[in-house]
């Protein structure tokens, strides 16, 4: 199948690939049928996108963000969840409670590729729409309680677009969560040597060294948690181990939020 993909867009190709070979290994830590249908549809070569500290990275971020989101779930089951920059994820089918409303929110070309794999489903919808503009979230049904979940997008932002993306959560909902992976200024500077990224044309965006710079960008924002993904690598093989001793500021984060 003939796709072009935006500069962003293509590394949503990256957990799509790991989560794919992941699943076919004996041990399996996170299990995604979907992932290993998707790449067979669309007859993408994912090869390059599948390299060892990065494959620990999105299993780690994967099982990190399902087990926050179901502790989240657990207290607000008829929340509205959005995937902001969804790729190709299927967190809805592994989170799924029975009564929350999800949307996959993804830009406009990155949801036409993503209708090609998926349909929508009972209290599960796609639809186009930018980190950057809150167009999209007045056809959104209201809820007491909102979690947004950005898995690997903010990333790529620069720091006026983080504010941006900030400002338009915090105005376009009155409650909310947002679970979002943070990176560090190490990183920021090193797009070129990160093991998938530089089979990209993306570069990352602005880094952080703590969460808590973002409550300067939007007033209205509380500082929850925040989680290495070293945490959950170290248990897994000796490089992550090493990380979690000499790259205890350089790993991605899982940061949470409230408004
Ligand atoms: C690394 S992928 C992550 C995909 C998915 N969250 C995952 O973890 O599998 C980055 C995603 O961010 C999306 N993206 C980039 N800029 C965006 C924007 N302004 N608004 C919404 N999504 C955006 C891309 O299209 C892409 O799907």
């Amino acid at each position: 199948m003939e796709i072009t993909f935006g500069d962003i867009q293509e590394t949503a190709l990256i957990p799509l690939a790991i989560k794919a070979s992941e699943t076919s290994r004996p041990n399996a830590r996170i299990k995604d049928e979907k992932a290993k249908q998707i790449i067979e549809a669309l007859e993408v070569d994912v090869s390059k996108f599948d390299p060892f500290m990065s494959h620990e990275g999105v299993v780690a971020r994967t099982i990190m963000f399902q087990e926050e989101l179901k502790k989240l779930l657990k207290e607000y089951p008829d929340a509205l969840c959005i995937n902001l920059g969804c790729g190709f994820d299927d967190k809805f089918s592994q989170v799924d409670n029975g009564r929350l409303t999800w949307f996959d929110v993804d830009l406009p070309d990155q949801i036409a590729v993503r209708r090609k794999v998926y349909e929508d489903r009972e209290r599960c919808t796609m639809m186009d729409g930018s980190a950057l503009d809150g167009e999209w979230t007045t056809q959104l049904p209201k809820s007491d309680m909102n979690i947004i979940v950005m898995e690997g997008v903010l990333e790529y932002f620069s720091k006026d677009q983080v504010k941006t993306c900030l400002n338009m959560l915090c105005d376009s909902f009155d409650h909310g969560y947002l679970l979002a992976e943070l990176h560090s200024p190490f990183l920021e500077k090193n797009s070129k040597h990160h093991d998938a990224v530089k089979n990209t044309n993306a570069t990352f965006g602005w880094g952080t060294k703590s969460g808590k710079e973002y409550l300067e960008l939007e007033p209205r924002l509380k500082f929850v948690s925040e989680t290495s993904y070293n945490e959950e690598m170290k248990k897994y093989s000796i490089p992550g181990k090493l990380m979690a001793i000499f790259g205890k500021n350089i790993n991605n984060r899982l940061a949470v939020f409230n408004w």
